[in-house]
């Protein structure tokens, strides 16, 4: 018999590998199934670096919302929040401001679920299970009874969540429904898989994906660039995550010796002007 814990919504197909859950398998979360994990090893086998990517990924991540933080931003809205681990995005704002006020957005219901029991009491924080892909009821939601201000500015994350939307869904015009919400002084952080440096390895991730709830894709990084108009990029623009301000404090040695291609990650943070 399946593997059916407390905390996996009835509604979900266990036996069907989920992005979200092989996200979490390559964080070293527990948060996922047999069927997840057996994807998951299958794109390690061509990738083996994806432990470390994702690492570096929410590395980025938490650099980007104390950035935020420190430029005013009292308000994110995360779409694709993911299953939440360690350095979730409530636990960096809230660290720099109490106060700050989260909107985390995921369409698969084990990253919902899980975000909503652990952060059900918390009113600063608010969890929507919802597809990014229609930001009407994304926004409402977001708004509803003032949680969000969309009149003051707001820090919009979609961090490592763009790969799962295909060209055929209109990237760039969901990013751009997203910022046409937001007022000038709100800020964008995104992180994306790239192409750029081995296309013949991560187009055999890609085809591994094929098989997981979500197809996904890695970009060139003028197709990311493609996705950001009406951004002002901070220095140092998009470039690799690792190199994206990185954290002078942080003296470990990179996993991957700096090997920028064998993270495949760009990363940037821009500004509604
Ligand atoms: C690779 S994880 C990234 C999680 C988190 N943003 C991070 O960087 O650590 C991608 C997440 O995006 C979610 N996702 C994919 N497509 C989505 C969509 N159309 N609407 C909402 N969430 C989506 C997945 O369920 C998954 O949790």
């Amino acid at each position: 018999m399946l593997e059916r814990p407390l905390w996996a919504p009835d509604e979900i197909d266990i036996e069907r590998p989920s992005v979200a859950r092989m996200y979490d398998f390559f964080l070293g979360g527990s948060h996922n199934f047999a069927a997840d994990r057996q994807l998951a090893q299958q794109a390690l086998q061509v990738f083996p670096d994806a432990p470390y990517v994702v690492r570096a990924n929410r590395a980025f991540l938490r650099r980007a919302v104390t950035l935020l933080c420190e430029l005013g931003i009292d308000q994110f809205l995360d779409l694709g929040s993911g299953i939440p681990t360690v350095g979730n995005v409530h636990e960096v704002a809230h660290a720099a401001n109490p106060e700050a006020r989260i909107v985390y957005v995921d369409s698969d219901p084990v990253a919902a679920a899980h975000s909503q029991a652990i952060l059900r009491d918390d009113e600063r924080v608010r969890v929507l299970h919802a597809d990014l892909r229609a930001p009407a009821p994304v926004l409402l939601g977001a708004a509803a009874e003032g949680h969000l201000d969309f009149s003051r500015p707001v820090g919009v994350l979609l961090v490592s969540v763009l790969p799962f939307i295909p060209d055929s869904d209109d990237p760039a015009g969901l990013v751009a429904a997203y910022r046409e919400a937001t007022v000038p002084g709100s800020y964008l952080a995104i992180s994306h898989g790239t192409n750029e440096y081995q296309p013949e390895t991560v187009g055999e991730v890609e085809g591994v994906y094929t098989k997981a709830s979500q197809p996904g894709v890695f970009r060139s990084r003028d197709e990311i660039l493609a996705l950001l108009p009406g951004y002002e990029l901070l220095p140092p623009g998009l470039v690799d995550a690792i190199r994206w301000r990185p954290d002078p404090n942080d003296d470990r040695p990179d996993p991957l010796g700096g090997d920028v291609a064998r993270y495949s990650l760009l990363a940037a943070v821009g500004r509604r002007g």
